[in-house]
C-alpha cells in the first residue's frame, strides 16, 4: 500500500496540462475497435481504467500498436470479433463494463465480464434490463451484480426508458442500438455527459438528441452504422483538471491548457463561479464535437452554495471535491440528489465525509449528499483513499489547505485515472511525498 504524505498549508502556482479524458478515451477505443481499418488516437488517458478497456478489446482479437504518444487501433466489424477465451477483466472500471456490454450484446457468442471487488459490488441491473429489451441474453449475479454474461447478436430497436441519471447506461444502450435492426428511442430524466452521441454523430451515425423543456432528454438512434477509421486527439480530462482548479482556488494560481470543456462536463466550474471563484474558462477549438480550451483559477474567497437537481449529473465526479471547497467557503454548502455517489468506486458520500471530519471539517452526511459548514481550519490527519481514485485526489487537495502533515493511505488508487498525480502537485510547488 502506498501513502501520500502532504505537508500543508501549500502555495501552488503554475501552468500545466492534464491527462487525456478518461470517458472519451474509453469511447474512442471501443468505436475504433468496430471501425474496419486503422484508427490513430493520440492523448489517450493513461490510467488503469482505460488500460482495462484496451485489454478487453484485445481479448476480442483487436490489435493495438503503440506509436509515440498515441495508439493505432486495428479495428474490424463486430461480426468478425473473436470469442474471448476467458472472462473479460474490467478491473475497477464501471465504464468499461457498462459500455462494453453494449457491444458484447451485438456479438453472436457470449462474453463474460468481471471486475475487482469494488466493481463486483456495483449495480448492473441498470444495463441488464435495457439490453434484454433490445433482445440480448444477459445474466448477472442475483440479476444485479457482476460477473455478467452477455450475448445476443441479433438486436431489435425499441423504446427504452432509463430512470437513472447515468451516461454509462445511456452509452451502453446507444452502442447496442447502433447495431440493432430498426430505430431505438431512449428517454432519460436529465442530461448526462454526451461524449458517445458526439463521437458517433461526428463519425456519421444517425443519433439525434433532443432536450425537452422539463430538462428530460430523448435520443433517437437510427441504425445501421459502421464507423470508418478515424484520427483523433483526445482533450485533457476536465474531471482531472478540477483537482488543480480547486488547488488554484484554495492555494494560489493554476492555469490548465488543452483541456476538454464539453458543456455536459463543466457543472463543477459553473458551481465554483456561483461560489464566487475567480475562475475563467475559454474554448479555443472543437474537434469530434468536443470543445477544448483553457482554465484559469486563482485564490478566491468562496461562499457556500446549494447544489441539487439537474446540475448533479453534470459534475457527478467532482461532488467529493466540492465538499473540500465547502470547508473553505463562508456559510453552508449542501448537495442533495447525489445518491448515485453511493454506488461509485466507493460510497463517495461516506468516504469524503469521514475523511474531512477527521481533518476537522464540520460536515454531515445526508442520504443523497452532505452539508458542510465553513470556513473551518483543517488539520493534518491519517485518512483513507477507500480504494477510490477520486477520493484519493480530493483528499490530497484538502491536505494542501490543512495545517501540518496529512497521510492519505491507499494512494495507489489514484492511478485508475491519473498515475503521477502527485508529481503534478509537486510541479506546482506542493510539498508531497509518496511513501
Ligand atoms: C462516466 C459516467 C459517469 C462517471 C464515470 C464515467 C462515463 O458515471 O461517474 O466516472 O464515462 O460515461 P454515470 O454515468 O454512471 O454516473
Amino acid at each position: 500500500m502506498t501513502t501520500l504524505v502532504v505537508r500543508g498549508p501549500a502555495a501552488v502556482e503554475g501552468r500545466t496540462t492534464v491527462p487525456g479524458d478518461k470517458s472519451i478515451s474509453h469511447r474512442a477505443l471501443m468505436i475504433a475497435a468496430m471501425a474496419q481499418g486503422r484508427s490513430h488516437i493520440h492523448g489517450l488517458g493513461p490510467g488503469d481504467d482505460v488500460d482495462a478497456t484496451r485489454r478487453c478489446l484485445e481479448s476480442y482479437g483487436i490489435g493495438f500498436d503503440d506509436a509515440g504518444d498515441g495508439v493505432v487501433v486495428h479495428g474490424t466489424d463486430i461480426a468478425s470479433w473473436r470469442e474471448p477465451l476467458r472472462a473479460l477483466d474490467c478491473a475497477n472500471s464501471g465504464t468499461t463494463m457498462r459500455l462494453l456490454s453494449g457491444l458484447a450484446a451485438r456479438c453472436p457468442f457470449s462474453s463474460s465480464l468481471d471486475g475487482d471487488a469494488s466493481l463486483r459490488s456495483r449495480p448492473m441491473d441498470r444495463i441488464v434490463h435495457p439490453l434484454r429489451n433490445l433482445g440480448a441474453r444477459v445474466d448477472a449475479v442475483d440479476g444485479v451484480f457482476p460477473p455478467l454474461t452477455v450475448g445476443g447478436g441479433s438486436l431489435t430497436g425499441t423504446r427504452i426508458a432509463i430512470d437513472v441519471p447515468s451516461a454509462q447506461v445511456k452509452s451502453c444502450v446507444i452502442l447496442a442500438a447502433v447495431g440493432a435492426s430498426g430505430r431505438t428511442t431512449i428517454s432519460m430524466p436529465v442530461a448526462t455527459r454526451d461524449h458517445t452521441e458526439q463521437m458517433l454523430c461526428s463519425l456519421g451515425a444517425e443519433v439525434e438528441s433532443r432536450r425537452r423543456a422539463d430538462g428530460s432528454v430523448e435520443i433517437v438512434v437510427n441504425p445501421p452504422f459502421t464507423p470508418s477509421p478515424f484520427s483523433y486527439e483526445i482533450p485533457g480530462d476536465v474531471s482531472s483538471a478540477a483537482f488543480l482548479v480547486a488547488a488554484g482556488l484554495l492555494c494560489g494560481h493554476v492555469e490548465i491548457v488543452d483541456v476538454g470543456l464539453n458543456a455536459t462536463r463543466v457543472g463543477f466550474l459553473d458551481v465554483c463561479r456561483r461560489m464566487g471563484a475567480s475562475l475563467v474558462w475559454v474554448v479555443n477549438d472543437t474537434s469530434m464535437g468536443e470543445s477544448n480550451g483553457r482554465i484559469d483559477a486563482e485564490r478566491s474567497t468562496l461562499r457556500g452554495v446549494g447544489v441539487e437537481g439537474p446540475v448533479v449529473p453534470l459534475m457527478i465526479d467532482e461532488v467529493p471535491l466540492l465538499a473540500v471547497l465547502g470547508t473553505a467557503a463562508e456559510g453552508t454548502t449542501t448537495v442533495t440528489g447525489a445518491d448515485e455517489l453511493r454506488v461509485k468506486e466507493s460510497d463517495r458520500i461516506s468516504a469524503i465525509v469521514a475523511a474531512l471530519r477527521r481533518m476537522g471539517a464540520e460536515i454531515d452526511e445526508r442520504p443523497d449528499g452532505f452539508e458542510v459548514r465553513g470556513p473551518s481550519e483543517l488539520n493534518g490527519a491519517v485518512v483513507s483513499a477507500c480504494g477510490d481514485h477520486r477520493i484519493a485526489m480530493a483528499l490530497a487537495i484538502a491536505a494542501l489547505r490543512a495545517n501540518g502533515e496529512t497521510r492519505i493511505e491507499g494512494f495507489e488508487a489514484a492511478a485508475v485515472s491519473w498515475p503521477g498525480f502527485e508529481e503534478a502537485l509537486s510541479d506546482l510547488g506542493a510539498d508531497v511525498e509518496l511513501q
